[in-house]
């Protein structure tokens, strides 16, 4: 990770498993810390952000991407989208967490792998 200390997290989607996610963070305070969640129903990920405090809303996850101080982003969007969203993830140089099931196809999840491992340091994809 860049930064020791916390890491910095970003959420992409609002409902039943970024739920779980933010809860889960929220029991492990001095390790990590979700700044951030992006959802593209309007409302649903501000609800999510006013339940556990987290401080910045977004429509469109990409321009969550751009906060250069996310060093993690976990998906919880549904399956056919967790492969473009993988590769944005890691092209932006952050580390990923894929809810499962990881992709649609054994192709995709090759091309996530080899993309984590190539744009991310550790080259980390949690699913
Ligand atoms: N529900 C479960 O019990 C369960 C268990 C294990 C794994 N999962 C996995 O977790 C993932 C999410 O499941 P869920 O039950 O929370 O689904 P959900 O339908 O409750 O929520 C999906 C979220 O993704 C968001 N989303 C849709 N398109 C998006 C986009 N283009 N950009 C950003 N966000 C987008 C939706 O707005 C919504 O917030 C799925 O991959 C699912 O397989 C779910």
């Amino acid at each position: 990770m860049a930064n020791k200390g916390k890491v910095k997290v970003g959420i992409i989607g609002s409902q039943f498993e970024a739920d779980i996610h933010a809860a889960s963070f929220q029991i492990m305070p001095e390790e990590a810390e979700v700044v951030a969640v992006a959802s593209p129903t309007p409302g649903h990920a501000a609800e999510l952000a006013e339940r556990y405090n987290i401080p910045r809303v977004f429509l469109d996850y990409r321009e969550m991407l751009k906060e250069k101080d996310i060093e993690m982003v976990t998906i919880t969007a549904p399956n056919k989208l967790h492969c473009q969203m993988t590769l944005d993830i890691a092209n932006a140089g952050k580390h990923v967490v894929c809810e499962k099931p990881l992709c649609m196809t054994l192709e995709e999840a090759d091309l996530m792998i080899e993309t984590c491992e190539k744009q991310t340091q550790h080259g980390y994809l949690i699913g």
